[in-house]
């Protein structure tokens, strides 16, 4: 059986050396036994364990060995994982040629697809490969999977970030139409801007002003209340994780009618080119 979401035993935490993850695990920390930290950034890992009393893992969720050696020696030593919340995420903004550029924009990477594809999409589907079999046979478990409002919509700026995220909303859904029944709980996070390294907001900076592409339009939300936000709604077995509501009225919109949406968006990209001038 599925634990309640306040019992849980072991939840795995990616990305949560900054940010949103950072916040995650603390707010885990008082709802399951042990909260592990997994990121890239082994330091960043290490720090928020040893504050939260859990765990910290280094690893790269874009390697699938690293994934699943960490499902292996996690639930080895810690015991069955309940909770794993899949939340690194990079984005790196369209470069020079625009949407289908190799290079970036913002950060220097060479091949920018590559890398939120293998990130942002493929280490979900990494995490199940190792998770799902063992969660159905134990009667099920709770699968979050950060992705963006850029996944539901489209980050002006960002197209390897926008279709990386949109594969991973559908990554999501696939997840749930097919194991839901089984006892596998699956939510995915949209949010717009949250003040973090991810829109050039440091942790704990005083002020949280940010943004990039035009994503800060509805406000710029805190880590924590993301963290908090996504506890409540997976709490209450949400599908869809929207810490901005208004999401839910342009994806409305979009569906409603596609053309007006993209003029829409082509007039919106357009008035922030003419602000950054
Ligand atoms: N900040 C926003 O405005 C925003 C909006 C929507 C969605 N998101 C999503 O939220 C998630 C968390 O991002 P954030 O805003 O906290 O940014 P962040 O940069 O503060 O945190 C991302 C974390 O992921 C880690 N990471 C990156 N690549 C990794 C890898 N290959 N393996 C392991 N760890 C890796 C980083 O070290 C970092 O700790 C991401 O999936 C992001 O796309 C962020």
């Amino acid at each position: 059986m599925r634990p309640a979401f306040d019992q849980l035993r072991v939840a795995v935490v990616t990305g949560g050396g900054h940010g949103i993850g950072r916040a995650l695990c603390r707010r885990l920390a008082s709802l399951a036994e042990t909260v592990v930290v997994a990121d890239i950034d082994g330091a960043a890992a290490a720090t928020v364990a040893g504050e939260i009393g859990g765990v910290a893992r280094e690893l790269d969720v874009a390697n699938e060995q690293q994934l699943a050696a960490l499902v292996e020696e996690v639930e080895r030593d810690l015991g069955a994982i309940d909770l794993f919340v899949s939340n690194a995420g990079v984005g790196f903004g369209d470069g020079e040629s625009g949407a289908a550029s190799r290079d970036a924009g913002m950060r220097p990477i060479e091949d920018r697809w590559a890398a939120c594809l293998n990130v942002n999409l493929m280490a979900h589907v990494y995490a199940a490969r190792a998770l799902v079999p063992r969660m159905r046979s134990r009667g099920g478990g709770y699968l979050i999977n950060v992705a963006s409002a850029a996944g539901l919509l489209s980050q002006i700026g960002d197209a390897a970030y926008t279709a990386s995220k949109h594969a991973a909303v559908a990554f999501a859904e696939s997840l749930a139409i097919t194991h839901g029944e089984e006892g596998i709980q699956v939510s995915v996070v949209c949010p717009q801007a949250v003040a973090t390294r991810m829109i050039g907001v440091p942790d704990d900076a005083g002020s949280i002003d940010g943004g990039f592409g035009g994503n800060d339009v509805d406000g710029v939300l805190r880590p924590e209340a993301v963290a908090q936000i996504v506890v409540q709604a997976a709490t209450a077995g949400e599908f869809l994780i929207l810490p901005h509501p208004e999401v839910s009225t342009y994806e409305q919109r979009k569906a409603a009618d596609r053309s007006r949406w993209i003029r829409g968006m082509q007039r919106f990209r357009k008035q922030l080119l003419q602000s950054d001038d």
